[in-house]
């Protein structure tokens, strides 16, 4: 990796998007670097655990290099991602609904390199099992997966979505920006995760403006 986030900018700084789903956040960053809003970023890599994976159809709709990368054995995977990420000199990493694990080697490999899109509201202090929301109410961090049923199971009135550093715990590193999502009477958790995928294609485009 060449060009730290944040560094005077020599060159744009070349994005790795890593999707494992339908890929709508990295179809947000698509449209925000096609409408001039990340003017010095370069979306120079799509990879996904899964060759059906939605996300890599939009990628290579806009002629962006896209790659499917089986994730067994894992450590063979991540030898292979490293190449790619070196090969296509890669600054920041982008999980955007990326659904595998990465040992704690790779992921100190690329301290404060790797940022991730969560469904929940997660707290400034990684090791916290409480966020407070903006109205002083206290809440579970949710970690993990399915954290928005898990919001709608703990019959919380407001959920959201953060976005972080990865450090090699799970949903705990240092947060940049969140956004909280309120959850309405009758919401399923598809509804909720509409809302709360809403408010990510704009936090997923600032947050990684901040890092430019
Ligand atoms: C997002 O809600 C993200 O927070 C989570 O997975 C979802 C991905 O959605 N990690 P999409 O594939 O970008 O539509």
């Amino acid at each position: 990796m060449n060009r730290q986030p944040q560094d005077t900018p020599t060159r744009p700084l070349r994005i790795a998007v890593l999707v494992s789903g339908s890929g709508s956040n990295l179809q947000a960053l698509i449209d925000a670097c096609e409408q001039g809003e990340l003017p010095n970023v370069e979306l120079a890599l799509v990879v996904s655990n899964r060759a059906d994976a939605q996300g890599l159809q939009r990628a290579l709709k806009h002629k962006l290099p896209a790659l499917y990368l089986p994730w067994k054995p894992r450590e063979e995977a991540e030898r292979r991602l490293i190449a790619l990420l070196d090969v296509f000199q890669i600054d920041l990493i982008v999980l955007a609904g990326w659904l595998r694990l990465f040992s704690a080697d790779f992921v100190c490999r690329y301290p404060q390199r790797i940022i991730n899109l969560h469904p929940a509201l997660l707290p400034d202090d990684g090791s916290s099992k409480t966020y407070t929301t903006s109205d002083g109410t206290q809440i579970p961090a949710l970690r993990g997966l399915h954290v928005v049923q898990q919001a709608l199971d703990a019959g919380l009135k407001v959920t959201g979505s953060t976005v972080h550093y990865v450090v090699p715990e799970v949903d705990a590193g240092p947060v940049l920006l969140r956004a909280e999502v309120p959850i309405l009477p009758g919401d399923t958790e598809e509804t909720l995760h509409e809302r709360i995928k809403h408010e990510e294609h704009r936090l997923i485009v600032e947050a990684v403006k901040m890092l430019v």
